[in-house]
């Protein structure tokens, strides 16, 4: 049983007592970190009671304690999985040696960089998020924003701690450059592209966390493989929370699915607009949207960067030691299609470079399942409409693909003017986007739910689903 420490103010299981330096430097950190959430976190619920989960222990049943707590009162803390005692390096050039409980000189700009662009979207999606409460379609939808919201605070802390405690003053400097970049600033924007556009209605909330979080699931798989073991038993406790998330945006979209084939068989001579829910086409759309946008967050097919992370040991696969049997990927190749001069061709590139790719497809199956999730809502409803997951080079804007135009379904290239007249089929238009937002309603009573979703098969926690989750 690992232990907690409640006396301090930030709640840990690192002995932070004992490292009077490391503990004053967050302990300077956390009231910036406080000034941050006030002004870029959720606005007007920071003196609300809201049901949440708060991490008191790493250990199997007890890391989710649930109670009533104002946002802000929130125990952010610094909880990294048991370390294992003679933990080896699992995989590329430093295979078999001991783990670095401390970042080897050679790799240090590579994992300040890994552990930054990490860090850096866990408070952008919280500022993308920022409004959505006030359009919260039930109470219960509310409840989850905001846990989404605390547990990706919390997930910066654990990039910071990491920052502070290996880094020195370049790591504070970094700590301190999270909290002032934004979300969408053209100025001083966040790291990644996806992590700047705005998330203005929930069906964009639903999608964020369906796609987005869950490339961020795919990136800390990978870095729970980490030969620098307090970035790897990190990233593990992480992964447990961000299964959360995922939950929210695949049920979500579910939700949403059921109450259009719901209201089109109830009215099947009204439109969806009639009927104030949101089109299955338009779903579609968003899924195509987002889906692609997440894509783009896996970097490019090819990658020297990808190479030199696998082979330092500081980045490996998505489960690396339970779904491999070979772990230096040396002398292997990866079949990829390429992009050049107008023609797709498919070239083998040494596994090392296709490590991008490699994550990347891991991440569509997933993501496929979660498609099928959504169209059996459409078989048990008896609408024929089949949602689909779109081609890995449909909308790309970085890597191979971006040079090019490709059909959604079957990836095919297409012409510049072929492509932009049948856009509008492919991707919200702005009229649509207006549509859906004017949707958006907050519903505050109990058990209530806006018109364009379904209620939760259940509740949070063993609640009923008109628990009061929020006490506005
Ligand atoms: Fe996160
Ligand atoms: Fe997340």
């Amino acid at each position: 049983m690992s232990t907690i420490d409640y006396s301090q103010k930030i709640p840990n299981n690192v002995d932070l007592k004992s490292d009077k330096r490391l503990q004053r430097a967050l302990e300077a950190w956390l009231p910036d970190y406080i000034n941050w959430w006030r002004e870029m976190g959720p606005t007007d619920f920071n003196e609300n009671d809201v049901y949440l989960r708060t991490a008191v222990s790493v250990d199997r049943d007890g890391w989710a304690n649930f109670d009533y707590v104002k946002m802000p009162d929130y125990r952010w803390g610094i909880f990294l999985t048991p370390t294992e005692p003679g933990g080896k390096i699992g995989f590329g050039d430093h295979m078999g040696e001991d783990v670095w409980q401390s970042v080897p000189g050679e790799y240090r700009n590579w994992l300040r960089r890994l552990i930054v662009t990490q860090g850096d979207t866990e408070p952008a999606s919280v500022e993308q998020q920022r409004l959505l409460g006030l359009t919260a379609p039930s109470l219960y939808d509310m409840r989850n924003l905001f846990q989404v919201n605390v547990e990706e605070g919390r997930h910066l802390w654990a990039m910071v701690y990491l920052l502070h405690s290996s880094f020195g003053k370049d790591g504070r400097e970094e700590a301190a450059e999270l909290l002032e970049r934004r979300s969408g600033n053209a100025d001083h924007p966040r790291i990644l592209t996806t992590f700047n556009e705005p998330c203005h209605d929930w069906l964009s909330f639903f999608c964020f966390t369906m796609f987005t979080d869950r490339d961020g699931k795919y990136q800390l798989l990978s870095l729970a493989e980490s030969g620098f073991e307090p970035l790897a038993r990190t990233t593990r406790f992480m992964l447990t929370e961000e299964a959360h998330h995922m939950f929210v945006g695949q049920t979500g979209i579910a939700r949403v699915v059921r109450r259009t084939c719901e209201a089109m068989n109830e009215n099947p001579d009204k439109t969806a607009e009639e009927m104030g829910v949101i089109p299955l086409e338009t779903i579609q759309r968003y899924i195509n949207y987002w889906a692609s946008s997440s894509l783009d967050l896996f970097g490019a097919e090819v990658s020297s960067n990808s190479a030199n992370f696998f082979g330092a040991g500081i980045k490996g696969r998505a489960y690396e030691q339970k779904n491999y049997d070979e772990h230096t990927a040396l002398d292997q190749g990866y079949q990829l299609d390429r992009w050049s001069d107008g023609s797709i061709t498919t070239e083998e590139v040494p596994l090392r470079n296709a490590m991008n790719e490699v994550l990347r497809d891991e991440y569509i199956k997933e993501n496929e399942k979660g498609i099928d999730y959504w169209n059996r809502e459409c078989e048990k409803a008896g609408n024929d409409f089949r949602f689909t997951y779109p081609n890995r080079r449909f909308n790309r804007k970085v890597g191979e693909w971006s040079g090019g135009f490709f059909h959604p379904n079957t990836g095919e290239p297409m012409t510049k003017e072929a492509y932009e007249a049948a856009a509008l089929d492919w991707l919200p238009s702005q009229k649509e986007a207006d549509y859906v937002k004017s949707l958006m309603v907050q519903v505050t009573a109990p058990g209530k739910f806006a018109n364009w979703i379904a209620p939760p098969l259940r509740g949070i926690n063993g609640q009923d689903v008109d628990f009061e989750y929020v006490k506005l």
